[in-house]
């Protein structure tokens, strides 16, 4: 049996407070300046217990930094016509510098045309067609929220990508499709991405020199599947309810922590690894989403 080694967990919350504290010093430089605070718009449609609890986590964090924010709430009956008359407000109204409609939506609202209906330039989440497919232009506008934050940890904690061998299992359109782009873009890494028809998944995840999970299948990634040494992201944040956890439910990642933990140079935690990011990329984008309409 391979010998464990002593492993560097990945800290996102401390990122992602590092994150704060620089958006907090350029949002205090702007107030001198007299130029525009930051204004971020939060749509909620209806009353799912984890969006109200991400997004109470968003407005939480727009008060840290200081930005102007407002929240925008609908009852999950609110028509698709009316939805987009609501996001075409919000896109002509000049003092919003960015918005994001918090998802999942009601089963009656289409996510892609509602996605589609947001400004490109005010898409501070990077869920747009536009913004997606610059991943892979020169001068990329606002990038994914959750990848754009797996890059920065990566990073930060000095991660070489350059000619790795990364493995993204997922190909979701918000995390598994965009990361993979970027990494092979930013990252100059020799991607495979993996998801629900690949066979024989454990044959992939074993060549990872970087392996990231991102399908929302608690504890699918065990120990056997991971190479020695590999650096770990767990993007999964599944929430499984009991009454053993405070709250009622515990957040639960997609990698068998404790078991894989061992085998990792370089692993997240969940909760505190690739989630805070999420939240610290949706400010970044949002300083640029101003920084680019008000200089
Ligand atoms: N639902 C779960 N994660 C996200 C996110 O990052 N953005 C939005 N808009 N909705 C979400």
């Amino acid at each position: 049996m391979a010998e464990a080694t002593p492993y560097t967990l990945i800290d996102g919350r401390k990122i992602s407070s590092d994150i704060k504290k620089e958006i907090t010093d350029k949002v205090i430089e702007r107030r001198q300046q007299g130029k525009k605070v930051p204004h971020l718009a939060i749509i909620l449609v209806g009353d799912d217990g984890a969006s109200q609890t991400y997004v109470d986590h968003k407005v939480k964090a727009c008060k840290e930094v200081g930005f102007h924010y407002t929240m925008m709430r609908f009852a999950d009956t609110i028509s698709e016509d009316k939805l987009m008359k609501h996001i075409d407000q919000v896109n002509r109204d000049e003092d919003v510098d960015g918005f994001i409609v918090q998802l999942p939506l009601p089963q009656h609202i289409s996510v892609e045309r509602i996605t589609e209906k947001i400004r490109p330039d005010k898409d501070v989440d990077g869920f747009t067609n536009r913004n997606f497919g610059s991943i892979v232009s020169k001068n990329p506008l606002l990038l994914p929220a959750t990848p754009f934050g797996v890059m920065e940890l990566l990073k930060r904690y000095k991660i070489e990508t350059e000619g790795r061998n990364c493995v993204v299992v997922g190909a979701s359109r918000l995390v598994g499709a965009p990361l993979s782009m970027m990494l092979v873009e930013e990252g100059r890494a020799t991607v495979t991405v993996c998801h629900k028809y690949t066979k024989d998944l454990a044959s992939f995840t074993r060549q990872a020199d970087i392996l990231v999970v991102a399908v929302g299948k608690p504890g699918i990634v065990t120990a056997d599947m991971v190479k020695q040494g590999a650096v770990v992201i767990d993007v999964g944040t599944t929430r499984v309810e009991g009454p053993q956890f405070k709250n009622g439910y515990a957040l639960k990642g997609d990698v068998d922590f404790n078991e894989v933990a061992p085998k990792a140079s370089f692993i997240t935690p969940v909760p505190g690894g690739v989630g805070p990011m999420t939240i610290a990329s949706l400010l970044l984008n949002t300083l640029r989403a101003t920084e680019l309409r008000n200089p």
